[in-house]
């Protein structure tokens, strides 16, 4: 049986409109998914939206509308947002619907049973905007807690506790013992100092007085689920065959889990290293179900953080009309390394599509097709004479590319497998320039020499379409109709000689348009 892969992303708050960090993450768990796809695993990929909370709660009451009326608004803007970017998920985690709240009430009622919470009454400041009581842990060196935080109240109420700290050694010990469930190894290096001071327990409900759109509470009425509780469980609560109850059968939820998850570096301390990998331990997984955090970096504008009062925030939406879906999606794979925070720019978005995908691919296809025509009808003739393979596959060492390409990728380093097609795209164009093929044409006895050097370029460009597909999915495709190929696009064809002797290349069609960058706005 294929292997399989399960990839999920955050699921995105629905108090504001979609950006382009959304855009990043989603994209990039989409080009993971595919990836894998091509490598003929089955893929299963998980996304959706993060509905509950006092933020939401709020922004419904600002409208005058139903919390549910202002989630589904917002949700629907996401939804269309994934079906333009070409975003294709297998199922949807939305935390309204009704298997989800089951579910989290199941589990809460689970960690009831088995002792993992406790009812205890708290005082202290808690910030409205992020949700959650502070400690002096967040106050600044001036002794108050800083703007990030938002209006801070102090609250005295009785709550749900999750007992976190007892396993804090466990957690140093896993984050130790498996180095690599946290990516990149800097941010499992912060992880482990946040875990090295953990003390409290996490309050994981709130009284109904105060915010009522949550999971209700499964034994106590008054309470409803602290929101990132809720929000985290959807990693399971979705998955293929998950069931809380604790003699569960739980096979078709093995053959998928662990997952790989792909989260912000916002939300790794403490939502996804502290509370999510302690809720999965209490919860019975082992050691060896623990799932990995591939942990991306921030998109800023011109140096600064994104955010809404800023009114700096760029819509995806928008970006995708202007330039197309695949220039975006190629721009948020190769202008960031994965990881690393990136600054967006809507003229390298321009000048990355027309250098990389305009100028070298766009060319390369184009001229290497026409060649085709103009000197043999589109047919090829392949070659079994050494010297020809020698200045062929060999000069441009052809198939080191889906091997090396591969290797990045299972570093997630999308970035460097694209640089390393682009590498083959750049040395096949400079194939062309040295090799001239219109002056090989020109000489008869030469025919064999010409037929390999446009035999390379058809195997040249159809091994980039299979390894560009993950990033470029209808480009990719167009480049196969081009070649005159059908089938499905599978990486283990990215090598050397899969072109039969006569195969028919079609005609080209120009893939990619070159962008004219729009005339700056001249001052009256
Ligand atoms: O955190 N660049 O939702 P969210 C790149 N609902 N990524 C960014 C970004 C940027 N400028 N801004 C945000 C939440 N992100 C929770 C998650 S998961 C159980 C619950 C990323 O809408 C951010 O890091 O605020 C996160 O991974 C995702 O977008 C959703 O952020
Ligand atoms: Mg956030």
């Amino acid at each position: 049986m294929a292997e399989t892969f399960f990839i999920t992303t955050a699921i995105d708050y629905t108090n504001g409109a979609p950006h382009i960090g959304h855009a990043y993450e989603k994209v990039l768990a989409d080009v993971l998914a595919r990836y894998h796809r091509l490598t003929g695993e089955e893929v299963f990929f998980l996304t959706g939206v993060d509905q509950h909370g006092q933020k939401v709660q709020q922004s419904a009451e600002k409208q005058a509308v139903a919390p549910q009326t202002f989630v589904d608004g917002v949700t629907e803007k996401f939804v269309a947002l994934w079906e333009k970017l070409g975003v294709q998920y297998d199922r949807w985690a939305a935390t309204t619907n009704p298997l989800h709240k089951e579910c989290v009430r199941n589990i809460l009622q689970r960690l009831m049973d088995e002792g993992h919470l406790y009812k205890a009454t708290r005082a202290g400041h808690y910030s409205v905007r992020q949700e959650q009581f502070l400690t002096d842990k967040e106050r600044g060196e001036d002794g108050q807690f800083g703007p990030e935080w938002g209006e801070v109240v102090f609250l005295e109420e009785e709550n749900y506790l999750f007992r976190l700290a007892e396993h804090r050694d466990w957690l140093l010990n896993l984050l130790d013992q498996r180095p690599h469930l946290i990516q990149p190894d800097f941010r499992r290096a912060e992880l482990r100092n946040a875990v090295e001071k953990l003390s409290g327990d996490l309050t994981i409900s709130r009284p109904k007085s105060r915010l009522t759109w949550g999971i209700e509470f499964p034994f106590d009425a008054d309470f409803v689920t602290y929101v990132w509780f809720d929000a985290l469980v959807n990693y399971i609560s979705f998955a293929p065959g998950y069931n809380p109850a604790p003699q569960a059968q739980l096979s078709e939820f093995e053959r998928w889990w662990p997952a790989l998850h792909v989260i912000g570096k916002d939300i790794l301390i403490p939502a996804h290293g502290v509370y999510w990998l302690i809720m999965l331990k209490a919860l019975g997984f082992p050691d060896a179900a623990m799932p990995t955090l591939l942990v991306h970096g921030w998109w800023n504008i011109a140096g600064a953080k994104m955010s809404k009062s800023l009114g700096n925030s760029v819509d995806p939406s928008i970006l995708a009309d202007q330039y197309g879906s695949e220039a975006l999606r190629y721009y948020l794979m190769s202008d960031i390394a994965t990881g690393r925070d990136a600054d967006f720019n809507e003229e390298r978005l321009i000048q990355r599509f027309n250098a990389d995908l305009a100028n070298s691919l766009g060319n390369l296809l184009n001229r290497s097709l026409n060649m085709a025509h103009k000197y043999r009808h589109g047919a090829l003739r392949a070659t079994t004479s050494t010297e020809l393979l020698t200045l062929t596959r060999d000069a441009l060492s052809i198939d080191r590319v889906a091997p090396e390409y591969r290797a990045h990728f299972d570093q997630h380093a999308v970035h460097a497998a694209l640089e390393r097609v682009f590498a083959l795209v750049t040395a096949c164009n400079q194939f062309i320039d040295t090799q001239k093929p219109w002056t090989v044409a020109k000489h008869p006895e030469l025919a064999d020499r010409l037929d390999a050097i446009l035999y390379l370029l058809a195997e040249a460009l159809r091994i980039s379409a299979i390894l560009l597909s993950p990033v470029l999915p209808s480009a990719a495709r167009g480049i196969f109709d081009q070649l005159g190929l059908q089938g499905p696009l599978r990486i283990e064809d990215a090598h050397w000689g899969v072109l039969p002797d006569g195969h028919t290349l079609s005609r080209p069609v120009p893939l990619f348009p070159r962008i004219e960058p729009q005339e700056p706005t001249t001052k009256a």
